[in-house]
């Protein structure tokens, strides 16, 4: 056992705003994040990994108009699916809140009474621009006009996308406001100010002593020396968010509620499990808190964060934690290319377990961006977890079951190796804690190379074929089995899924970081099963597809506010020889079963009167398979038929959709399986 006392750890990841879809780039965080926290588990910490959804602001508020549903209803959909998103990829929260919640609301209030009783607010009125019609005040984003300097039509806010040309809202030629299409008109109201130059030396400080990494602190530093302004944190209303105690009509910017969500999701962890809150956040604190985040978010949690929790007596963090951005072939991930992939769609085709694995090889203690190559992506995975690590176990399994009785010998004949495997803990240890994956990983992967060679060069398949060899093979897969067992260990903060199939394999309690000192002799192991597959092109080639798919859907939504007509407008005409080339026929579903692996699907055998048809249709959520078996509806018979992961779809049922549900189409009773519609 390690002789050191367990240490406290607080882990939080930045919260994803609640009007978008996780995607990839988000999970680069969410993955590093959670790997840390799993190692540090591993290792016996005490350590709380908290996260919640950043429900407030404009965007928000918009969002849910357009979508016809209240701030509530929006924020309580998107926060299901973000949860149902980190749940797919391993991502293990301690605990899921929203910023907007009661201890949030609490929180926000005590730090801002907190600072302004000490002197840190100032208020003052500024001009903004104004929409009249929506009766809101205006964020640059959200205003439109021409460009002043090149006069290309349609620029957002503050730039011009055609020019470059940086300049404020009101320079623009012709503005109007991009929600209502409405001319602004300037108007002045009473904001409210964090005073961050009154922090000015304890920053100073904080920032020299290290809890930061060198490159931010070289931002930082250029932050220092354009000098800092007052932080506006009011906005007025109609805002969804908390109204400021002493200022009615007039609420928290979400940024400023947005890290006191931190606070408020792990005491409500502490109030469900008795943890004790301020042994974390009271100023003497012995416990470590570490804030990952994106670099896009530096400003905030290591200038204002720490400004206001020392403002307002609480401890800042140990560290804030910072990344780079993911990238996709070298590019920005982009919709139209299809690459700006969302982590359901991803889910929806491959192994969320590559993608953890492949951004821990190329993860970094440092803040450079990362590229998903998608070939790379494919090969490394392919040659590192299936090739070395899983083909270990896969080659070794058989033989113990044969020649062992699924026992392992009962004693290692290569204790030496085993004990390099064993102490390369505690360096592949280190590499963990400076949060170097990539390194450790590279590590993980040249002591695999190593039992590999090992087994190649001892041939046990060739002795095997050997009368009065039996034991020689079994010991020689004996050391293949603990050597592969030590990887897994290793291994499994990044692959969790993946190891704990081996750990029931391995038939342990545990593969805690620990747990690897003793070494498995006379031990029963349990039947093998394939770890972990091959990553195939075509997946990826379907999922860029269906991020391309993605795309459509969603520019129908932002088309279209309310009512079905208006969410997806009648196509273009077509004539009636364009009609007649589909063909449509009543067809009795003879069969429905589900598809493992896809949670949207149901594999469906369609009766046509003669002929069967199998179709993949993605009304899974809607009708469980019984209730559909004998039914009719009515399918397209001469779809060209389509390669989907579980199989060829040939064809496809009519149904519509909405919000609330899937309605399959049927006909009156009376009509037959095979014949036409027109
Ligand atoms: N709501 C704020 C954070 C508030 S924290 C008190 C926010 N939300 S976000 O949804 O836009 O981003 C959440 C996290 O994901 C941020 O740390 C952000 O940097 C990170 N990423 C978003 N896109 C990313 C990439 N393409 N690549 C890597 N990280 C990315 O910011
Ligand atoms: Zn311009």
């Amino acid at each position: 056992m390690s002789n050191t006392a367990t240490r406290k750890i607080l882990v939080t990841s930045a919260l994803p705003y609640a009007n978008g879809a996780i995607h990839l780039g988000h999970l680069l965080e969410y993955i590093q994040t959670d790997i840390w926290v799993r190692f540090q588990k591993s290792r016996g910490q005490q350590c709380h990994y908290v996260c919640a959804d950043d429900a407030h602001g404009t965007a928000i508020m918009l969002r849910a108009e357009q979508e016809g549903i209240t701030s509530q209803a929006l924020i309580e959909r998107v926060s299901r699916d973000h949860q149902e998103d980190f749940a797919r990829f391993g991502v293990a929260f301690d605990n899921y809140h929203s910023t907007h919640s009661d201890e949030n609301r609490y929180f926000s209030e005590l730090i801002y009474t907190r600072l302004r009783d000490k002197g840190h607010i100032a208020t003052r009125d500024i001009e903004q621009m104004y929409d009249p019609q929506k009766g809101l005040f205006l964020a640059d984003r959200f205003i439109k006009g021409t460009c002043p300097k090149c006069r290309t039509e349609d620029q957002y806010g503050d730039n011009c996308e055609a020019c470059g040309a940086t300049y404020t809202p009101a320079e623009l030629i012709n503005p109007v406001s991009a929600i209502s299409g409405a001319t602004p008109e300037i108007r002045s109201s009473t904001h409210y100010f964090f005073k961050l130059p009154d922090f000015v030396e304890f920053l100073q400080r904080w920032i020299d002593a290290g809890h930061v990494q060198p490159q931010i602190r070289n931002k930082l530093m250029e932050w220092f020396e354009s000098g800092f302004n007052e932080w506006d944190i009011s906005r007025d209303a109609p805002y969804f968010g908390f109204e400021i105690p002493d200022a009615p009509g007039k609420y928290f910017y979400v940024w400023l509620d947005a890290p006191i969500g931190y606070l408020a999701s792990f005491k409500n962890l502490c109030d469900r499990e008795g943890i004790d809150f301020d042994s974390y956040w009271a100023p003497d604190s012995d416990a470590e808190i570490y804030h990952f985040i994106g670099k896009d978010i530096v400003y905030f949690h290591a200038l204002f964060w720490p400004a206001m929790l020392h403002g307002a007596d609480f401890r800042t963090p140990t560290a804030v934690n910072c990344h780079g951005f993911v990238t996709v072939d070298g590019a920005k991930m982009s919709k139209s290319r299809g690459t700006f992939i969302k982590a359901a769609t991803y889910a929806d085709h491959l192994n969320p377990e590559y993608l953890r694995y492949y951004f821990a090889a190329k993860l970094t203690s440092g803040v450079d961006d990362l590229d998903l190559n998608l070939s790379d992506f494919a090969a490394r995975v392919n040659s590192d977890l299936v090739g070395k690590v899983v083909n270990i176990a896969s080659r070794c399994a058989g033989f113990v079951k044969k020649l062992g009785d699924s026992t392992l010998s009962a004693h290692c004949t290569q204790p030496d190796m085993l004990a390099r495997f064993i102490a390369a803990g505690d360096v592949i240890a280190e590499d963990f804690e400076s949060r170097d994956f990539g390194r450790a990983m590279r590590k993980v992967m040249e002591l695999a190379d190593e039992a590999n060679t090992y087994i190649a060069e001892k041939e046990p398949w060739v002795l095997a074929k050997q009368p009065g060899h039996e034991q020689e093979v079994l010991e020689i897969c004996s050391v293949g089995i603990n050597l592969f067992r030590q990887l897994m260990v290793y291994l499994a903060p990044v692959v969790p899924a993946m190891a704990e199939q081996a750990r029931e394999f391995l038939n342990l309690e545990t593969l805690d970081w620990h747990s690897r000192h003793d070494v498995l002799f006379a031990h029963e192991i349990k039947k093998f099963k394939p770890l972990m597959t091959r990553v195939e092109r075509d997946r990826i080639d379907a999922m860029i597809e269906a991020s391309k798919e993605d795309l459509v859907v969603e520019q129908k939504l932002k088309a279209a506010p309310k009512g079905p007509l208006a969410e997806e407008p009648i196509a273009p005409e077509i004539g009636f020889e364009d009609f007649s080339k589909v063909d449509l026929r009543i067809v009795r579903i003879a069969k429905a079963e589900y598809v493992e692996g896809a949670d949207k699907l149901l594999k469906l055998t369609l009766d046509l009167g003669g002929e069967t048809r199998t179709v993949f249709s993605g009304i899974r959520s809607a009708y469980a398979p019984e209730a559909l078996e004998g039914r009719l509806t009515i399918m397209v018979a001469n779809l060209a038929p389509r390669k989907m992961r579980f199989g060829i779809s040939e064809g496809m049922v009519l149904a519509s959709a909405n919000d609330e549900g899937i309605y399959l189409l049927s006909p009156d009773a009376g009509a037959e399986p095979g014949q036409r519609v027109t």
